[in-house]
């Protein structure tokens, strides 16, 4: 047995003899107060007092430490000090027979330990969440209530019981919940005894709720990439919650790649730039693994690594003349296909080649060889370029410089001469005669002067080609004045041809008219003979 209940058992045995029916004559015995609440280790007074008229022997039974502070004839006061627990001390007195009331003494104190247990450091949302507060201690314990706290909002108000005291609520977490803080409190409340309602406060534990869907993270990346080359790979996850916690880490074959990470409102992108060293041919893994919470999604994708140069496109001669049989080569590592241009392929191979005549049309032609290779179902290819020089010329044709240009005097016009060749040949014209130079380009308006017959001579390291260029201009304006000059002439030598007739004929008239005086003038002088 207990010696708690051993300590109780005396007084509550008197108690219910006090409850007996008061003695003969009426005596009575009357305890004040009846009813005390005080503090843990606090004092009480207690005044018995009786109506029993013969010399009554007042005392107070109980274990606390009792003192007697005063008396009266019919009254004592005791003081009760350092009570630690609730009791039931009884005044009594022999009044012929006992007597006795019995008080009630409740004591109260605050609870010594109001702790909210840890919460996980991270809550899934949409679980059920369970919040446990533990109070030790405090009493009465039918006074005392402990309230479960989201920040101010109360979530749960239940009695304190057992010691210590657990009390548990459980909730739905949810977004809203992510850093909220949750708490509880005890509430003594005496106020019905007149002292007042006393709070207890557990400090605050925070909360972090999350979202990490239950898809996998999307891996961007191609499915085959050449060794020595760098590329990028991509990871992203959406529908997180909070987002900017999330955590991605981006490995290839187990080694972690530095990844720079985006959030946005939902969503996280990891890029990460894969260097170009220390690759392998063959298949590696690569994997990305987003990392919420306490949980995380992994997402793993295979990437191939090949190797594959590009095919060699040789010419026989990168500089040849005109006229000379080049051979053009293109060849690739062994399992891949190659296409010339130029070339019909009938089977495939890995090499090819075929000969040209060089001519001056060929000269910076370009010949493209591509290669072509699987790599786990994709097609590649690899291109390379080779350009052909060709020495020609000097060249100094018809087409390029014609030789016969007749024009008006006066037109526009634009005349054309050029000398083609590798190395580029040096033109020159001049004007047999006086060795003026041949005007190319656009003459206008086309002057008189320039007519004439010139020589052209193109000459390159190569050797010297020479043309005539004979350039006729035509002049209108300069005819019609022939012709007034001719009209002029004609009508001269017609007024000449009139005046000379008619002076002649005057001439002739004046001759006759002086022959025919002379003749009247002999009538005259000589003596008429008679016939
Ligand atoms: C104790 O109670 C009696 C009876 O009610 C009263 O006469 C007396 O004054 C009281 N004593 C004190 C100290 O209050
Ligand atoms: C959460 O708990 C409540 C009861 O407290 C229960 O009805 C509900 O099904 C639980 N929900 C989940 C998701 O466990
Ligand atoms: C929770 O408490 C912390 C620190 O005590 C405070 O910074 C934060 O704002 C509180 N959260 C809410 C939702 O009140
Ligand atoms: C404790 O609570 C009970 C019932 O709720 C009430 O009757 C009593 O007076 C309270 N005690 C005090 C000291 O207030
Ligand atoms: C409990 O609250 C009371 C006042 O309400 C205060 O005096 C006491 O120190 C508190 N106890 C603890 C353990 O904080
Ligand atoms: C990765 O994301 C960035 C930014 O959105 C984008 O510019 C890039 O093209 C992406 N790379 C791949 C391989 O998808
Ligand atoms: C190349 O072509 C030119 C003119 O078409 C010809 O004169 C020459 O003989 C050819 N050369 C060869 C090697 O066939
Ligand atoms: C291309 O030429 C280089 C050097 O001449 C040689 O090392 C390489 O093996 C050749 N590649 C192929 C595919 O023939
Ligand atoms: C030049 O052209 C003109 C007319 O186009 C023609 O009459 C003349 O005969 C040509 N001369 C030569 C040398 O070809």
């Amino acid at each position: 047995m207990a010696p708690g209940t051993a300590r109780l058992a005396l007084p509550a045995l008197l108690a219910l003899i006090g409850l007996l029916p008061p003695g003969l004559g009426g005596a009575q015995i009357s305890v004040h107060p009846p009813e005390a609440t005080i503090p843990r280790g606090g004092t009480v007074q207690v005044n018995c007092s009786t109506s029993c008229d013969q010399n009554p022997k007042l005392g107070l039974e109980t274990q606390l430490t009792k003192k007697e502070v005063a008396h009266g004839s019919h009254w004592k006061v005791f003081e009760l000090s350092d009570v630690q627990e609730d009791s039931h001390p009884i005044c009594f007195v022999n009044c012929g027979h006992q007597l006795m009331a019995s008080m009630s003494l409740t004591v109260y104190w605050f609870p010594e330990r109001v702790e909210l247990l840890p919460l996980p450091r991270w809550q899934p949302v949409g679980e059920n969440l369970t919040l446990r507060c533990q109070v030790a201690g405090g009493a009465p314990r039918r006074n005392l209530t402990v309230v479960l706290l989201r920040g101010e909002e109360e979530l749960s108000r239940q009695p304190a019981v057992g010691e210590p005291a657990e009390v548990t609520v459980t909730v739905l977490a949810g977004r809203e919940d992510h850093l909220a803080n949750f708490s509880c409190r005890t509430e003594l409340d005496l106020r019905p005894g007149g002292l007042g309602l006393f709070q207890n406060s557990s400090a605050p534990r925070q909360l972090q709720t999350f979202v990490l869907p239950e898809t996998q993270p999307r891996l961007a990346t191609p499915a085959v990439v050449e060794v020595d080359t760098q590329w990028t790979v991509n990871c992203t996850l959406d529908g997180l919650f909070p987002a900017a916690e999330a955590e991605v880490i981006l490995t290839l074959a187990e080694k972690k790649l530095d990844s720079t990470s985006l959030y946005s409102k939902d969503s996280v992108l990891a890029m990460a730039s894969v260097k170009a060293n220390s690759q392998k041919e063959g298949i590696q893994q690569l994997a990305c693994v987003v990392t919420l919470g306490d949980r995380d999604q992994k997402r793993e994708e295979n990437v191939v690594f090949y190797s594959f140069p590009a095919p060699n496109l040789t010419l026989s001669e990168p500089e040849v003349s005109e006229g000379t049989l080049v051979t053009v080569e293109c060849e690739a590592q062994a399992g891949t296909t190659v296409s010339l241009e130029g070339v019909s392929s009938e089977s495939p191979a890995h090499r090819a080649e075929f000969r040209l005549n060089a001519s001056a049309a060929d000269h910076r032609r370009s010949f493209s060889c591509s290669a072509a290779l699987i790599v786990a179902g994709h097609l590649l290819h690899k291109n390379q370029i080779r350009e052909l020089r060709v020495l020609y010329g000097p060249r100094l044709d018809e087409r390029d410089c014609p030789g016969n240009w007749t024009w008006e005097e006066g037109s526009q016009q634009t005349l054309r001469c050029q000398a083609w060749g590798n190395p580029v040949p040096e033109l020159k014209c001049h004007r047999k005669g006086d060795d003026a130079l041949l005007p190319i380009g656009d003459l206008r308006p086309v002057k008189r002067e320039v007519a004439g017959t010139y020589l052209c001579e193109a000459r390159s390291p190569r050797g010297v080609t020479r043309r005539e260029v004979v350039l006729n201009v035509t002049y209108h304006q300069n005819n019609m004045a022939i012709i007034i000059v001719v009209v002029v002439a004609v009508f001269l030598g017609t007024v000449s041809g009139a005046a000379y007739l008619y002076n002649r004929q005057r001439k002739i008239q004046k001759y006759k008219l002086q022959k025919a005086q002379e003749a009247a003038a002999m009538k005259l002088n000589t003596p008429a003979t008679p016939p």
